[in-house]
């Protein structure tokens, strides 16, 4: 994710913090911008495919990728468990004209339910769970995606890039591979890639891969 501050190392206190709201709330109270506010790559990529519909962006944090869509013709729900992050998100998206295309949902993707919503493009970036917990988020995602629409889900491969993280957080990286078993029957799978990366974290040009997994909910 081109937004990523990365910080030189991680105490475990401080990295499984990070697995729970209050530690997103403070991290979005400040004045500060988090992340970039550019869209990821791989959303660009694939949603640039996709007819516009409706779209649900789990893990939105400040609402780069909820706003790219809005502006690309999709009604949005930007979804996170951050409650400043939501807010936060919010404003962007006032000052960026598309509030009127967009609506925010405070919620827990590990205990993420549809509760009947349904969504043509469901997607999630750089959420990573602890415990190789993203099989089942992708699991409680697909069952928020409409027939004939799509889930994306991306999020960093485990390597030495990112060697800095506790082993916590580290663990929660993920192969887009992984998430298959997650995909239930009537999907298929049109992605599972490896896609190459550069960023560049404090002066220095650092290659990642973003884990991508795109599926189609067959009609
Ligand atoms: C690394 S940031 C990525 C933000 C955004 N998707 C992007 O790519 O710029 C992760 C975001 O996911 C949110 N988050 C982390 N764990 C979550 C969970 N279990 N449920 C919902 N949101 C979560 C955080 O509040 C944060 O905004």
């Amino acid at each position: 994710m081109a937004h990523h501050e990365h910080r030189p190392s991680e105490t475990d206190a401080a990295s499984t913090d990070l697995f729970e709201p209050p530690a997103w709330d403070e991290r979005y109270s400040g004045e500060e911008t988090v992340w970039s506010g550019k869209p990821n790559p791989q959303l660009v990529a694939e949603a640039s495919r996709l007819r516009p519909g409706t779209a649900l962006d789990v893990g939105c944090g400040e609402g780069g990728d909820v706003i790219w869509l809005a502006r690309h013709g999709w009604r949005v729900t930007g979804a996170d468990f951050s409650a400043n992050g939501l807010a936060r998100a919010a404003r962007n998206a006032e000052a960026a004209g598309v509030a009127d295309r967009t609506e925010w949902w405070q919620v827990d993707a590990r205990t993420f339910a549809a509760e009947g919503r349904s969504y043509d493009l469901v997607t999630t970036h750089f959420l990573h769970p602890p415990g190789g917990g993203m099989v089942d988020v992708t699991r409680r995602l697909a069952s928020a995606v409409a027939p004939g629409g799509h889930l994306l889900v991306v999020g960093h491969a485990p390597s030495e890039a990112f060697s800095h993280l506790a082993a916590s957080r580290h663990n929660a990286l993920f192969l887009a591979a992984e998430l298959l078993p997650a995909l239930p029957d009537d999907f298929e799978a049109l992605v599972i890639e490896q896609r190459p990366r550069t960023v560049v974290r404090d002066g220095t040009t650092v290659e990642i891969e973003d884990s991508t997994l795109l599926a189609r909910r067959v009609q």
